[in-house]
């Protein structure tokens, strides 16, 4: 049984030069929180554990070649291309990661590699990209550590691992690693949650919940005039702080319950009290910021409506954007795809949305 420890001090080893060439690849998703992380401490650890369902169509395709150095040095070497062309800001930011993460990958150093992502989802969608992105990359350097050392790890701590190195990466990805749901952080009462890597879920999911819909309507492509890493550093001193903590922790509690009961109305009350309470924080922090849009919030007027009117459970999510997740159980489609159509996409830039929905977690490629 590999310790916490263990995963975090790891591979001493050096490579032998046989082993040092190869290539490894992940398809990885991306998720939406339904009690948000918002706030971190430390080496990315979370003030408030969270919980996501993990997506399917909205993925990130990472495929690293690498081989041993010519020349050994301290410095790590990468090349880095995004759906085929370099990308020197994605690359700065994939070194400094490699950088913080040569204790857990000593091999980091001694390795040249040739990494190309690719998303599903365009770009310049604004839909956040940073779970399914490092998630898959974690994945890889995980699969390329096994691989060089041959090392031993049943599936649960191979997962784990890639969980904890996601981490490390963005908080949000590390619950990428898992099908249909995951939770990240310490949670009073749920044995194995740590804040260190997230934990699956599906087991207490009530069949209400199996294949759950989320469509992704785009309210806009504009790039977020602030980035998650500084949302999260302004919560460090928000008057709401210890209040928030409280409030999360709470109401994770409460929707575990209705997780496992199919109580899909008290479900809906927390997603929305979640996703506006994550915008509230924006908007009462110092600096105070904005990310929603006036179609935004006529999307969440019209779902409401639409609720209200038909009784049919459908809910919305936010993230740190203005584009609206439209939640819905599968017994719904239809109505809900019909409402979307002829009552929401008129607020959508360029009428798009993203059908997705409730997925089986990422995959590795075969080569
Ligand atoms: C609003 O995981 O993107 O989507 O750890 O700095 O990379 P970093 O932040 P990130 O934050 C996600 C915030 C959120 C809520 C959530 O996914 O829980």
């Amino acid at each position: 049984m590999v310790t916490v420890m263990d995963l975090y001090k790891n591979s001493e080893l050096t490579i032998g030069e046989q082993q040092a060439q190869g290539v490894v690849g992940w398809k990885s998703p991306s998720n939406i929180a339904l009690i948000k992380y918002w706030g971190k401490h430390g080496r990315q650890l979370p003030l408030n554990p969270s919980i996501s369902f993990t997506l399917s169509q909205a993925y990130t395709q990472t495929i690293i070649e690498y081989k041993l150095k010519k020349k050994s040095s301290n410095k790590i070497d990468i090349d880095f291309y995004f759906e085929g062309l370099k990308k020197p800001a994605f690359a700065r930011r994939i070194v400094k990661y490699f950088e913080e993460l040569k204790e857990v990958f000593p091999f980091l150093t001694q390795l040249s590699f040739e990494i190309n992502s690719d998303n599903s989802f365009p770009h310049s969608s604004g839909i956040a990209s940073s779970a399914s992105s490092m998630s898959s990359l974690a994945l890889c350097l995980c699969s390329i550590e096994r691989d060089i050392f041959n090392k031993e790890m049943t599936t649960k701590e191979f997962l784990r691992k890639a969980s904890y190195v996601a981490r490390l990466g963005s908080g949000s990805a590390s619950r990428s690693l898992y099908p249909k749901i995951a939770l990240w952080g310490d949670t009073n009462g749920l044995e194995g949650s740590s804040d260190l890597f997230s934990m699956p879920m599906k087991n207490i999911l009530h069949d209400v919940f199996i294949k759950f819909h989320d469509d992704i309507l785009i309210v806009s492509k504009k790039a977020k005039s602030i980035s998650s890493s500084d949302g999260h550093a302004i919560m460090s001193d928000h008057r709401f702080k210890d209040g928030r903590i409280l409030q999360a922790n709470k109401r994770l509690h409460i929707l575990l319950k209705a997780l496992k009961k199919g109580d899909l109305e008290k479900f809906g009350r927390i997603v929305e009290e979640e996703a506006l309470t994550l915008h509230s924080l924006m908007m009462s922090s110092n600096p105070s910021y904005l990310l929603m849009e006036p179609n935004t919030l006529q999307i969440i007027i019209e779902i409401q409506e639409f609720r209200k009117n038909t009784n049919i459970p459908v809910y919305f999510s936010l993230d740190a954007g203005p584009n609206v997740h439209v939640l819905y159980p599968d017994s719904v489609e239809t109505e809900v795809k019909d409402f979307i159509k002829s009552k929401l996409l008129k607020y959508c830039k360029d009428r798009e949305y993203i059908k997705d929905y409730m997925g089986s977690g990422p995959k590795e490629l075969d080569f």
